[in-house]
């Protein structure tokens, strides 16, 4: 937010009231706002932004008390000329969406005159019936377009990118289909663990803390046909028709399409079931890997593998469209038997460098002739990435301009747990032999045999 306002996006016209159950007075939380700011506290806007903040100490489930945030919002809109437009941000337990939305509208503080909307942290339930639950929830309160669920990798610059890349470039949307890409890979890999976060991360695992949110919308994005126009209705409604050609497993394709892994101790690392508040058997998973396939014209044949885990070697987020390798190799014989050509490769380097690479055949100079492949590269230089927001800097200052298009809609989130759902069915009907891998590599060998039973290979490997 202090980014928003330094760049003059916030102006003088916006007040927050943070609230939670502990009692604060504004100046002690305030305070926080200024520790939060680092460096940036001796900023000379610095001050003038964290008078800004109030705080009012709330326990949701007060009905009566909401009248006290009303009141405390009605004198904050006028002292700031606020006109009456309001963002609840719901940051907290799942079970209590539904409450807190009701209660801003029953007791009045959507009353306001201008615009009220909700943003709404993850999870947006643990399955497809809570989600539709919480959902039915708070659609009693607030419309489908007066809610943003957060997603922050759709706040991401390269994330982003990837509608530029495949709408702005005939190169690339012609050959974007069945045809000319063999597989696509999409890893988002992790080096640290789960810190201090286990007991949220334990009820929930990798498959519902990064592939049914992150993964499935890196993946619709991947595979949704063009959109009529760049809005948020259209491209929202590619996205769906995205998911809802994504084939749901049954028991037996689950099995063999997902595989799931722990860590184990490391060198330096204890095992996952070591961590602190984690309980010593835990099934939890911390990786999973899995081929995705899209029952449509575009897609057919051409599998989409994912992979996320705690504790790999490295942090990196990237996709890697591999293109089918030409259907005659002429080089091959006689002269260059050694090397037959590669696949052309499209890599997308999302964090934490950010950038494209082509992996292209050229001739290697000299005489005779030999082919390697070669890279073209571009990355974000220094002045590129000083202009990138953070991800959450962006998407706050997508809730005020009211624009959807970078949250994840409700239609979306149900056909991404819709999928979800039958890789845990079968999970919890099965018992896993963790831990199954080391702190530091990519995985379980499962998770290369997956891909290695279709003949093919991760592109990034150790
Ligand atoms: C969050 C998950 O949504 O994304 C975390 O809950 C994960 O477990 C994080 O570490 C990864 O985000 P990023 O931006 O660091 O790749």
């Amino acid at each position: 937010m202090f980014n928003l306002y330094k760049r003059g996006t916030l102006r003088e016209h916006f007040a927050v009231i943070g609230t939670s159950r502990n009692k604060m007075t504004d100046e002690e939380f305030q305070d926080a706002v200024r520790k939060s700011l680092g460096t940036a506290k001796s900023d000379k806007d610095a001050e003038k932004f964290i008078s800004h903040f109030a705080y009012e100490a709330h326990d949701v489930t007060d009905k009566a008390h909401y009248k006290v945030l009303k009141d405390r919002a009605d004198e904050l809109d006028k002292k700031f000329k606020l006109e009456g437009n309001r963002i609840f941000y719901l940051s907290l337990s799942p079970n209590f969406f539904g409450t807190v939305a009701g209660f801003l509208k029953t007791e009045g503080l959507t009353d306001s005159q201008g615009f009220n909307r909700l943003v709404i942290e993850k999870p947006f339930g643990r399955d497809y019936d809570s989600a539709a639950q919480l959902n039915d929830a708070l659609s009693t309160a607030f419309n489908e377009d007066q809610v943003f669920r957060i997603d922050h990798y759709l706040g991401k610059e390269m994330i982003q990118n990837i509608e530029a890349l495949r709408f702005g470039n005939t190169i690339v949307e012609s050959l974007w289909n069945n045809r000319y890409i063999d597989n696509i890979q999409v890893t988002l890999s992790e080096k640290l663990g789960v810190e201090e976060r286990a007991s949220y991360y334990d009820n929930s695992g990798a498959l519902r803390d990064m592939v049914q949110n992150h993964i499935m919308q890196i993946v619709s994005l991947l595979a949704m046909e063009q959109p009529v126009a760049f809005t948020d209705v259209d491209i929202r409604a590619e996205k769906v028709k995205a998911l809802r050609s994504l084939r749901v497993y049954n028991v037996a394709d689950a099995s063999t399409n997902f595989v799931r892994g722990q860590y184990g101790a490391g060198n330096k690392q204890r095992a996952y079931r070591d961590e602190d508040n984690v309980p010593h058997d835990s099934n939890n998973e911390t990786f999973v890997a899995g081929k995705l396939l899209f029952d449509n014209y575009r897609w057919s044949g051409t599998p989409f593998y994912i992979r996320t885990g705690k504790e790999l070697a490295d942090k990196f987020t990237r996709v890697d469209v591999v293109f089918k390798k030409p259907l005659v190799d002429i080089f091959a014989f006689p002269q260059n038997a050694n090397a037959p050509l590669e696949a052309n490769v499209l890599t997308m380097f999302i964090e934490p460098k950010a950038g494209f690479s082509l992996r292209l055949n050229a001739k290697t100079s000299g005489q005779g002739f030999q082919t390697a492949p070669i890279n073209m590269d571009y990355f974000v230089d220094a002045a590129g990435e000083k202009a990138t927001p953070e991800p959450y800097e962006r998407l706050i200052h997508d809730v005020m301009k009211g624009d959807g298009t970078n949250f994840s809609s409700w239609p979306e989130v149900s056909y991404a747990w819709k999928f979800v759902d039958q890789i845990r069915k079968v999970w919890d009907l099965q018992q896993p032999a963790f831990p199954n891998y080391t702190p530091g590599s990519m995985g379980p060998a499962a998770a290369d045999e997956l891909i290695q039973r279709d003949h093919r290979e991760w592109v990034y490997r150790l």
